[in-house]
């Protein structure tokens, strides 16, 4: 019976290791799309920090960043297929897979850090949670907060839609995203994250846009200098795992990841309001103009509530998803 269930045992685990999988692994693999540094970063070491903490250290977490594992887009498969067991990417990079996540993405919703926060640890992060696991295989299990996309170009300094006109502007394979910059007047190129910074280097475009703290930690400001600080979506990035895998864990070990994953949500958020300011701060020292866009951003608010919104109450479940949204955010 003992050597039976060795054996059953050996061939599982040779059988993961072929695949990658981890069910019964003491190493847990994270992906990371984001350099060291990140805001990913930040909220990935504090996740194993308290994993590793709660599990006595019987089971560990291993970062891989700079998308070693996959691109962001790609880990989302690869977690729901279990041959990665975590990643830690860009909510807008797993729209694709389960839309209704996209009501985080619509322009101007979420006006604050504060917002994001409680939207995501409230219902709503709880829905949207259930959601990806339906859709997509895959369970959001903490959340990065990154702070609002500002955008980045080489060219000219921009302060207006009209300034926005001639530039090639990058942006994640995300309708919704797509669709705000057509809202401002202009095609965007859809592209993956990986291709993004070459992308830039090489001038195939001349701007993206991702927060203070990605543009630092990804070394945009080596190859992009005027900054406009629009604020039409507050960059959210959670750590996911792959629901096979997690519902192969023993009790306390998903207790262990789901509390993990927790702390490193709270920690993310201070994370946040400490760093985003000096960050800001030193692409400045460094090189990078920032201008406000003209007129308190109304232009570019108008335009993008009034064309965006409307196109995309069905994939987010319905208008009255953004109607509970605006209600719990006091609107
Ligand atoms: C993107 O622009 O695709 C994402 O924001 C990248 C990231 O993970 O920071």
């Amino acid at each position: 019976m003992i050597i039976k269930k060795t054996i059953t045992h050996t061939l599982l685990a040779a059988s993961l290791a072929m695949t990658g999988a981890s069910a019964f692994a003491t190493n847990f693999k994270v992906a990371i799309g984001d350099a060291e540094g990140s805001a990913q970063w930040a909220m990935a070491t504090k996740f194993k920090e308290a994993f590793e903490a709660k599990t006595g250290g019987k089971h560990k977490a291993d970062l891989f960043p700079n998308e070693q594992l996959g691109g962001e887009e790609t880990t989302v498969n690869s977690a729901s297929m279990g041959t990665l067991d975590f990643s830690v990417l860009a909510v807008n990079n797993i729209t694709p897979f389960s839309p209704t996540v996209g009501i985080l993405t619509l322009p101007y919703v979420i006006q604050s850090a504060a917002e994001a926060k409680t939207l995501v640890t409230g219902e709503v992060g709880k829905e949207l949670t259930e959601n990806t696991i339906r859709d997509a295989g895959v369970r959001i299990v903490g959340w990065t907060f990154t702070g609002f996309r500002v955008l980045t170009n080489s060219k000219k300094p921009v302060k207006t839609l009209a300034d926005l006109k001639g530039l090639k502007i990058r942006v994640p394979k995300n309708e919704i995203m797509i669709a705000s910059y057509q809202a401002w007047g202009i095609n965007p190129t859809p592209m993956a994250w990986g291709e993004t910074f070459t992308a830039l280097q090489q001038r195939v475009v001349d701007g993206q846009d991702n927060p203070y703290i990605t543009v630092s930690s990804m070394k945009f400001n080596e190859v992009q200098k005027y900054v406009t600080n629009i604020r039409y979506v507050f960059s959210l990035e959670p750590i996911i795992v792959g629901e096979a895998m997690f519902k192969k864990q023993p009790a306390d070990v998903q207790k262990a990841i789901l509390d993990a994953g927790k702390e490193a949500t709270a920690y993310s958020y201070d994370y946040l309001l400490k760093t985003e300011d000096r960050i800001r701060k030193e692409l400045v020292a460094k090189g990078m103009e920032i201008s406000d866009p003209a007129d308190g951003e109304k232009e570019w608010i108008a335009k993008a509530t009034t064309a965006v919104w409307p196109k995309f109450y069905k994939s987010i479940g319905g208008k009255e998803k953004l109607d509970r949204v605006a209600k719990v955010l006091g609107r």
